[in-house]
């Protein structure tokens, strides 16, 4: 957060010296994009504090890369298959590219803790859980089962461990007796759509 904070000082100057503006942003994807699309729309109002400058792929299947085309914004595959090299390079790139700020949406990578440490307190994540209530996969089949009365949604910090990083926000939902894991993810994807811009601006403001 501190260096966050630095961070806004040090941008809030530049914005003085060059006229910029916003935060350079990339999103990583692995699938749909739904949050990808709606960041991307987030970030062009104007009391957006992020524009997205890049997305990261780890899959050149991801349906999520259309947005890429659709909103002209660059977009890079990376298969991680030889780990190091994917990730050394990916560094160098969002260098490259002046990236300050790192939005996780969907993507199913597990990044090692050397690139996490470089992007510490920078990177964000989102899960469709009421962490830390199941961390990992299939959230929503785990939450029916359990027979919990709420579910949700939780934007956080990027930490070593999976899915434990600090929690920026949260949002609750009933689980209704006819919920199954597609209606339930359905509406909790909603709220995602609305969470992840208000973690965004909580951030920076
Ligand atoms: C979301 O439910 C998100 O919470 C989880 O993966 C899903 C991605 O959905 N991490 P989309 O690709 O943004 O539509």
């Amino acid at each position: 957060m501190e260096r966050l904070y630095q961070e806004k000082i040090k941008l809030s100057l530049m914005e003085k010296l060059t006229g910029l503006k916003k935060i350079k942003t990339a999103v990583f994807i692995s699938g749909t994009g739904s949050n990808l699309k709606n960041i991307i729309k987030f970030s062009k109002i104007k009391k957006s504090p992020i524009s997205i400058d890049l997305i990261i792929s780890n899959t050149n299947k991801a349906e999520g890369l259309i947005y890429a085309d659709q909103f002209n914004i660059k977009k890079k595959i990376f298969s991680f298959k030889n780990f190091r090299s994917s990730e050394k390079y990916l560094l160098t790139l969002l260098k490259k590219d002046k990236i300050k700020f790192i939005c996780l949406a969907g993507f199913m990578k597990i990044l090692s803790k050397n690139f996490i440490k470089k992007f510490d307190g920078k990177m964000i994540n989102i899960h469709p859980s009421l962490l830390p209530k199941y961390k990992g996969l299939n959230t929503h089949n785990r939450a029916i089962k359990n027979k919990d009365k709420f579910s949700g949604c939780t934007v956080h910090y990027v930490s070593a461990r999976t899915d434990s990083g600090k929690i920026i926000l949260q949002k609750k939902i009933r689980i209704e007796a006819k919920d199954n894991s597609t209606s339930l993810s359905k509406r909790v994807l909603k709220q995602e759509h609305k969470l992840y811009p208000a973690a965004i601006m909580r951030i920076f403001n």
